[in-house]
C-alpha cells in the first residue's frame, strides 16, 4: 500500500471511530442533572448551525458560581464547567442534536452528537472542533458562550 492510501485509510478509521462513539454517561441526564440557562426555546433562525428549537443548560457548576446577585452570568466561567445545547427538530419532541462545550484546563473542548429517530443512541459527528471554534470566535469577549442565563 502507497503512504498516501495508508493515510487515507488512517483518516477514515478516525472519522468512523469518532462517528461510532455514543454520548458519555457523564453528559446523559443533563436535563435534570444540569442548571438551565434558557426559559424558553430559543427558536430557529438564519445560519443557525443547530438547527431546531433548543434549550441551553450548565452542568457541573453551582447556581452561585453562575449567576450574580444581580441576575448577571459571570463570565469566564470556572474550568470544568459543560455547557450543553439540546435542540429538537419541528415537529418532533425527541432531542436530534446535543452540543457541549466543556472547559478543560482553560480551553473549551468542542462535542456534538446526534440521531435521527428517539429510540436510537446519539452518536458523535465526524466534525472538526475548528468549525466549532471559527463561529463561537465571535463572542469570544463572553468566554466563547452566547447563552446567559435567563432570570426567572
Ligand atoms: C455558524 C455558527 C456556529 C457554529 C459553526 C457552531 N455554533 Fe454553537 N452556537 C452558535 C450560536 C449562535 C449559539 C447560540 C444559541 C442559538 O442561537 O442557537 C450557539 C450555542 C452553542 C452552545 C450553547 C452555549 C452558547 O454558546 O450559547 C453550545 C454548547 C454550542 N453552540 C456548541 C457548538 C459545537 C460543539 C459546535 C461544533 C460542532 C458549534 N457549536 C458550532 C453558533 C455556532
Amino acid at each position: 500500500m502507497t503512504r498516501l492510501a495508508m493515510s487515507l485509510l488512517a483518516a477514515v478509521v478516525v472519522v468512523l471511530i469518532t462517528a461510532c462513539t455514543p454520548i458519555p454517561a457523564e453528559v446523559e441526564g443533563f436535563e435534570t442533572r444540569c442548571i438551565e440557562m434558557t426559559t424558553e426555546e430559543i427558536p430557529p433562525h438564519e445560519d443557525d448551525p443547530h438547527d431546531g428549537f433548543k434549550r441551553v443548560y450548565a452542568c457541573d457548576i453551582t447556581l452561585d458560581q453562575l449567576v450574580d446577585g444581580n441576575g448577571q452570568t459571570i463570565r469566564p466561567f470556572p474550568d470544568g464547567t459543560r455547557i450543553i445545547k439540546a435542540s429538537r427538530r419541528p415537529a418532533e419532541s425527541f432531542n436530534w442534536l446535543v452540543a457541549s462545550a466543556q472547559k478543560v484546563n482553560g480551553t473549551w473542548k468542542w462535542v456534538e452528537w446526534t440521531r435521527n429517530f428517539p429510540d436510537e443512541e446519539l452518536l458523535q459527528i465526524p466534525a472538526s472542533e475548528q468549525l466549532c471554534i471559527d463561529c463561537h470566535r465571535q463572542v469570544e469577549s463572553a468566554d466563547w458562550i452566547f447563552s446567559g442565563y435567563v432570570s426567572r
